[in-house]
């Protein structure tokens, strides 16, 4: 591997089925840019035990999310694809970065006040959740961090993190950057609020054609009349990067598509349906097959985990001197 490639590192948690949200805004940057740069993509199992508290469902969707990366097109020649909880490395860091950090700064995150706001007892993982997201990236001195725009703050908070360490114990951490793309930083769910997994307001990724046709009949339109704005933004999704929707007449552009059809949501809706159905259909294909040899998916978790291991403990074995427990 080439020392001047930057280093790329992202994850997602296992908490539920990927959607079309943690695609556009994240999973497809981790393909495009896989080959220019070193890249780490990793599941985030540790931090869904925050909200996740069923063995089963976390061991299969731990599964789930290695065969999701894989269908997406990440190569494991190009990709250190593996488990966080694999590299028990990004513990041991966290806790050094929890003795460095106060109360009132990790109260001032996001996640934490949402969390607080829909629950009154909010347990500590939650409450240090950013700092263990700081070690996943500080350990492996990434430049760039592919994420939608609800995870830029906790980039922000490693970026600090690694500026604290490195003024109290003398340069040590690289200051990663956020890599947001701004067209879809945040994809709207079918109810128009941010799509996440745990608003079922999703559209998942790997959708069959009868989910797909439910979810976007789902989608709420506005009554004026016009434009409907949230089948709108997620139809300019599939018109990204010269894909060109096939619903669309040679040459005619999606807003134009609109303005023609202004008012007619039904016609609007099942041009939607058939354009997210040619886009899901090869992935939903590919993921089956890859599927059918879990074996093979498990070794390539496991191979991914020894390759990051070995980064990660080279690092934490600086850190152990610099913080003074290392003597042997
Ligand atoms: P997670 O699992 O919630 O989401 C995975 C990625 O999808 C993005 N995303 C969205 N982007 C645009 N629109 C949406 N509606 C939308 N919903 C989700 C998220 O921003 C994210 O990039 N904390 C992370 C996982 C994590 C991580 C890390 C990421 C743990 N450690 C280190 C990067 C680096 C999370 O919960 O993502």
């Amino acid at each position: 591997m080439s020392k001047d490639r930057k280093i790329l590192l992202s994850g997602i948690q296992p908490s539920g089925r990927p959607h079309i949200g943690n695609y556009f805004g994240a999973m497809k940057q981790f393909v495009e840019l896989q080959k220019e740069h070193e890249t780490f993509i990793f599941i985030a199992d540790y931090h869904a035990l925050t909200t996740l508290q069923n063995p089963k469902e976390l061991k299969q969707n731990i599964l789930n999310v290695a065969i999701d990366y894989l269908a997406i097109g990440l190569d494991p020649k190009n990709v250190t694809l593996y488990k966080q909880s694999d590299i028990p490395e990004h513990m041991e860091l966290a806790w050094i970065f929890e003795c460095l950090t106060t109360v009132p700064y990790l109260e001032r995150a996001h996640a934490f006040k949402d969390a607080q706001a829909k629950r009154s007892e909010v347990n500590v993982g939650t409450f240090n959740y950013p700092l263990l997201m700081a070690a996943d990236i500080l350990l492996y001195d990434a430049d760039v961090v592919p994420v939608g725009q609800d995870q830029k703050q906790h980039v922000e908070i490693a970026r600090d993190t690694a500026e604290k360490f490195n003024r109290v114990y003398g340069e040590t951490f690289k200051l990663p950057q956020p890599m947001i793309l701004s067209d879809v930083s945040v994809v709207p769910g079918i109810d128009g609020e941010k799509m996440s997994k745990s608003k079922g307001n999703t559209i998942p990724l790997f959708a069959e054609d009868a989910e797909i046709e439910k979810c976007v009949m789902s989608i709420v339109t506005d009554s004026s009349g016009g434009i409907p704005k949230n089948v709108h933004e997620i139809h300019t999704l599939f018109a990204l990067d010269g894909h060109r929707p096939t619903s669309l007449s040679d040459g005619a552009r999606l807003d134009d598509f609109y303005a023609q059809n202004e008012g007619k949501y039904k016609i609007l809706k099942e041009a939607l349906i058939e354009d997210i159905k040619t886009f899901i259909r090869p992935l939903r294909e590919k993921r089956k097959s890859i599927a059918e040899d879990k074996e093979a998916v498990l070794k390539m978790l496991k191979e991914g985990g020894l390759r990051a291991r070995a980064k990660a403990s080279a690092k934490m074995e600086e850190v152990r001197e610099k913080v003074g427990v290392k003597l042997y």
